[in-house]
């Protein structure tokens, strides 16, 4: 074997606001097969990743749910950590951006670019909203395009036309959190001299470190000049504190980067058998990989090569960059019912089907690659079930019912045996190179050529004659075999199917190195199903499911509407029509009670006439739990149900509000009933 490697590998850290879908798990199953496969070729590979958990949209959609940052980060690290584990992703450490090790990592990467001169301080004017008091990152501001006039657009692009621009140039701007009209307000800010690295960072990137697409989209970079980059923020932020203020932080951007050094500090002080500085330092001999989606290629091409050389650590031996994913041939979008969550896909559908779809469609360029649903199906059905593992189901029944699960003393077909035992080293390449689709044709060639084996040998007719039943054991015997070596191939995409198979051969897990031996005069088990035809109705059920998904997003939570009544952008009149869609009604409040770990939520349970239900409303701070028992009120009963991380909420609660805080019940007349409608 080559010698053992050392490497360290990298995914994008997902935020840790949201839940995983399609688009992250492409980049986590791409990274899963490579160090999976790495680590089958005997290399000491490290898959380190962890929660990207600061920044104001966090703190924003914390402040959403009525709960603490820290608490939402730390239920969404779970959350995504189980998911990823269904899908078989199998991280070395799973950590988060918001700790301890990073905060020093952060700090002493500062410090070092401070001290070296790289860190300047300048006053700089930007939108802010009066309302909520704070300053407005791009994506909070909207308004109408400057190109085309097309209404609500976000602050840095049209989704109409495609324009690009500042916030400034927005016609009619106004804070997407609060509806007011932005203003611009000046302050002090921290930025990072990119341009000091010019020279550093056009021989790194022209250094074999980068694919060529991405080389030549940085040599764009270089053409328009590299900027300084503002790394602080203005409280009120969710962050790290710069070192000696108390109202400026690290910019999410800075800080996440570092996490992947962060998480693997963690790493090592839980194993011994790894040393940080093996791995950081500048003469670090191990080598150090990043995946990421073309999006943030600027973050990491520029700004972190800069970072890490500058502060003294090492830095990547290469990039992968990966395109973004479309469904069905379009971006994937909430509307058309495409965007689909990851636990929505393991409610219906075998984990490994997407691990071998997206193995089967990607390659180590950056281009787009669409996920169809029928070109999904019929892979899965037609290729992996019908070609590979129908090479172990043709077979077993054989060997177990006239063998007693006993395989052939020897081989007599060798030279297909080291056909395909020999294909390894054109596969193992074509992994390592992250040519998936093209490993994965080699790969079903040669299931096409072993099911060819089987049909030209006709065990079904041999065993008819019991002349022939020495043979039968044979061409089995070797049918087992192929199927073994092909799944060596596909462990890195199956490792589920892997161990499945590992337990009907009864052998241990299977190593690369294993392609070359054969098994023989050996018992193996009754064959069970190793994986199943996909039913187009689980498909469906699927999207159905994730439509509901989008419903559920699309309404706002219990707790928002009724503490940002007040706050919310001004709508023209409504007609009465639309009015009449709400259904109001009488309710009467059985019971209230705080929720554990959100700040400002009650969970009420009301009766609203003919049913009960349950709804989540963000007015702790102005009733105590027990004066509102007994109590009549008016709820909206028709509200889609909106899933929330305390339980279902099944309605809103109609409060009025001062507009600075405090909250005052919606009481009907003495005689309303629960379930009268409110008109
Ligand atoms: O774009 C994103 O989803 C970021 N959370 C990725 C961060 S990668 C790294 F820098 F932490
Ligand atoms: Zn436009």
């Amino acid at each position: 074997m080559s010698k053992k490697r050392n490497i360290l590998v990298t995914h994008a850290l997902p935020y840790a606001n949201g839940s995983l879908h399609f688009g992250h798990l492409i980049e986590s199953i791409q990274t899963d097969i490579w160090i999976r496969f790495l680590k089958m070729m005997g290399h000491q590979a490290i898959f380190i990743c962890g929660s990207d958990s600061h920044g104001t949209p966090i703190m924003i959609q914390a402040e959403k749910f009525g709960i603490a940052p820290e608490k939402m980060i730390a239920d969404m690290q779970v959350e995504h950590q189980k998911d990823f584990a269904d899908f078989g992703i199998a991280f070395d450490n799973y950590y988060t951006t918001h700790s301890e090790e990073n905060r020093e990592l952060v700090e002493t990467i500062y410090d070092r670019h401070y001290k070296a001169g790289n860190i300047v301080k300048r006053t700089i004017k930007q939108l802010f909203d009066p309302v909520k008091n704070l300053f407005l990152p791009d994506r909070f501001i909207k308004g109408e395009c400057p190109r085309c006039g097309a209404k609500d657009q976000y602050g840095d692009s049209c989704e109409v036309c495609g324009a690009t621009y500042v916030p400034t140039d927005l016609k009619n701007p106004y804070s997407a959190l609060s509806g007011a009209k932005p203003i611009e307000k000046e302050s002090e800010h921290y930025f990072f001299k990119l341009e000091n690295f010019e020279k550093f960072l056009r021989d790194w990137t022209q250094g074999g470190h980068l694919q060529e697409q991405v080389t030549n989209k940085l040599n764009e970079w270089f053409e328009a000049g590299l900027r300084d980059w503002d790394i602080s923020r203005d409280a009120p932020y969710f962050g790290f504190l710069i070192p000696g203020e108390k109202e400026k932080y690290f910019y999410v951007w800075l800080d996440a980067p570092v996490g992947y050094i962060a998480s693997f500090k963690n790493l090592c002080d839980k194993r011994k058998d790894i040393n940080f500085d093996d791995y950081w330092s500048t003469i670090s001999q191990a080598e150090l990989y990043h995946f990421i989606g073309k999006d943030i290629t600027y973050f990491h091409a520029l700004f972190w090569p800069a970072l890490l050389h500058g502060a003294k650590f090492r830095t990547p031996t290469s990039i992968f960059v990966h395109g973004f994913l479309t469904v069905d041939g379009q971006k994937m979008s909430k509307s058309r019912g495409t965007f689909i969550k990851a636990r929505t896909y393991l409610n219906h559908l075998d984990p490994e089907y997407l691990r071998y779809y997206f193995a089967a469609k990607l390659s180590n360029r950056s281009e787009d690659i669409d996920f169809s649903f029928d070109d999904f199906v019929q892979r899965i059905n037609a290729d992996l079930v019908g070609k590979f593992i129908n090479i172990a189901s043709r077979c077993a029944s054989f060997i177990t019912k006239n063998f007693a699960g006993q395989l052939a003393k020897e081989c007599k077909d060798i030279p297909l045996f080291y056909s395909f035992s020999e294909a390894g080293d054109e596969i193992a390449e074509k992994w390592e190179k992250l040519e998936y689709g093209q490993a994965v044709r080699h790969i079903m060639a040669l299931a096409d050529r072993a099911n060819q084996y089987i049909d030209e040998k006709k065990p079904w007719s041999l065993i008819k004659d019991p002349a022939n039943t020495a043979e039968v054991q044979d061409v089995c015997t070797m049918g087992i075999n192929l199927f073994r070596v092909l799944m060596i191939y596909l462990k890195p995409v199956l490792p589920m199917t892997a161990e499945r198979v590992e337990k009907f051969l009864q052998i241990k897990p299977l190593n690369w190195g294993d392609k070359d031996n054969l098994l023989l005069d050996h018992r193996i088990t009754e064959y069970q199903p190793l994986i199943n035809r996909i039913d187009p109705k689980q498909i469906e059920a699927m999207k159905m499911d994730a439509q509901q998904d989008i419903k559920n997003s699309q309404t706002p939570p219990a707790v928002t509407a009724n503490t940002e009544a007040a706050t919310v952008k001004k709508t023209e009149t409504i007609s009465i029509d639309d009015f009449a869609k709400v259904d109001l009604r009488i309710a009467k409040i059985l019971s209230a009670e705080a929720v554990e770990g959100a700040d400002k939520l009650l969970r009420l349970k009301v009766d609203i006439g003919n049913e009960e239900r349950q709804i989540f409303a963000g007015i702790k701070s102005s009733f105590q739990p027990e004066q509102l028992i007994g109590k009549h009120i008016v709820v909206v009963a028709n509200l889609a149900p909106r899933k929330m991380r305390f339980g279902m909420s099944e309605g809103m609660m109609i409060v009025a509000s001062d507009g600075d805080g405090q909250l005052f019940l919606v009481e009907p007349q003495a005689g309303a009933k629960p379930g009268m409608k409110v008109k």
